[in-house]
């Protein structure tokens, strides 16, 4: 439903794991040190990578709300979180998890986050966290959600929103025609209007300061290199194919393109992750 697959997920999230911001999950963490039992509302929370990095860094008792539009994704979250828990059981449509120690009580909430940027308020979180979401709303969606957010004075913690700061090695001549058209591609409609694409990070940031918070900001690059072969040539036809959709680069260019970065050394994709809140 979504368009992204459980396969596709799985493949990046050691890459996301190892950029994420160790300055920014502290950060989180600690904001969260002093409540039992945080709430903490996933937004477009996939197969639950979010709660996969972040749950170990908090308390022995936290409450997730993972919401998605896509069941499918849900059900795979399901799935993969009693796979990796040391002990889980069903508490109604909820899940208990033994998480390493961590007593983890999971909330599954089907919603489209398009139609309500304020949709987490309903379970009161004292946290709202996403990973590899904002780039795809648009820049009214960021103020609308930071707007909601900052008017019931939520934390918000934004991890992997691409920032468009890529670079691959060796460089190669279609390097720049290529990621315009994947710019062009990445700011099409995913259904929340015009995407901000690699400009959300600032989009939010500066939404959320207008609104009240206070932001801090980090990069968190993926830096893949030989070990991560499998992940750069999935990437490397995922950018092709979107600039063929989106055209501007000649096929021959593109197909030569292609070829090479299946085979690259090393590439660099940009991310940035964000904490924001109350100013006071
Ligand atoms: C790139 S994936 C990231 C998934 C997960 N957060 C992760 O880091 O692996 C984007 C997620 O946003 C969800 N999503 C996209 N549009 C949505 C919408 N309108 N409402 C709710 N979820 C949405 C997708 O189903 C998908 O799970």
């Amino acid at each position: 439903m979504s368009g992204f697959s459980p396969d596709w997920l799985a493949l990046r999230e050691s890459a996301d794991r190892r950029a994420r911001s160790p300055t920014i999950d502290s950060a989180v963490a600690a904001a969260l040190a002093h409540l039992d039992a945080p709430r903490i509302c996933d937004l477009g929370a996939g197969t639950g990578a979010s709660l996969r990095a972040l749950a170990p860094r908090l308390g022995p008792r936290q409450h997730w709300v993972l919401m998605d539009h896509d069941p499918a994704l849900a059900a795979a979250a399901r799935r993969e979180l009693c796979a990796q828990a040391n002990a889980a059981q069903a508490d109604g449509p909820d899940l208990l998890l033994d998480w390493g120690g961590r007593a983890i009580r999971v909330s599954f909430a089907a919603a489209d986050l398009a139609a309500d940027p304020a949709a987490a308020l309903a379970f009161a979180p004292d946290l709202v966290t996403a990973s590899a979401f904002f780039d795809l709303a648009s820049a009214g969606w960021c103020r609308a959600f930071a707007a909601a957010m900052a008017g019931a004075g939520v934390m918000v913690h934004a991890a992997l929103t691409c920032d468009g700061a890529d670079a691959w090695l060796p460089p190669h001549p279609a390097d720049a025609a290529v990621h315009a058209a994947f710019q062009a591609h990445q700011a099409r409609d995913k259904g929340f209007g015009p995407a901000a694409g690699s400009l959300a990070g600032a989009a939010l940031a500066g939404a959320l300061t207008d609104a009240g918070h206070a932001v801090m900001i980090d990069d968190s690059p993926w830096r893949l290199g030989p070990d991560d072969r499998a992940l750069i040539a999935a990437l490397a036809a995922g950018t092709a194919g979107a600039a063929r959709e989106q055209g501007g680069v000649a096929p021959d260019d593109l197909a030569a393109w292609e070829a090479a970065r299946r085979q690259a050394a090393s590439c660099r994709i940009g991310h940035v992750d964000l904490f924001a809140r109350p100013a006071r």
